[in-house]
């Protein structure tokens, strides 16, 4: 099954949109594996943004999500990585549709309330970058 690391960012924490958030995930299907409130570090921040490293924005976007507490979260489910995305809205909430997230809580592209693997890929690379094996639940054993 696949999984895909999201993380609402600083403003949607401090919006107080982690419940909606969640709650548009596990409405639509999806299996909630991790979930933490955390500060990350600058380290941290600009390993998971290295592709962005040269780009004019970096400086920005390092210091953007490293300045609260975002909540970093694990979902699981039958092509949750493009439809997480899909659900999300394109990266620039001007142009994301109305009815996705960044579409109905977004104004700007440095703050568009939250982030999603964008393949396969970078979804094993972010999951092991925020969380460790212990911490990805498992709903195999009996209740
Ligand atoms: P995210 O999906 O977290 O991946 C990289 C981020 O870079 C992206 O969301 C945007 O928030 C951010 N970003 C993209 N373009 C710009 C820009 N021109 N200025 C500031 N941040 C940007």
């Amino acid at each position: 099954m696949e999984r895909t690391y999201l993380m609402i960012k600083p403003d949607g924490v401090q919006r107080n949109l982690i419940g909606e958030i969640v709650s548009r995930f596990e409405k639509k299907g999806f299996t909630l594996v991790a979930a933490k409130l955390m500060t990350v570090s600058k380290e941290t921040a600009e390993t998971h943004y290295g592709e962005h490293k040269e780009r004019p924005f970096f400086g920005e976007l390092v210091s953007f999500i490293t300045s609260g507490p975002v909540f970093a979260m694990v979902w699981e489910g039958e092509s949750v990585i493009s439809t997480a995305r899909t659900m999300m809205g394109a990266t620039n909430p001007q142009e994301a549709a109305p009815g996705t997230i960044r579409g109905d809580y977004g104004v700007q592209v440095a703050m568009n309330v939250i982030h999603g693997s964008d393949s396969p890929e970078s979804a094993e690379r972010e999951i092991n970058i925020f969380f460790n094996e212990e911490e990805l639940n498992s709903y195999d054993k009996e209740v």
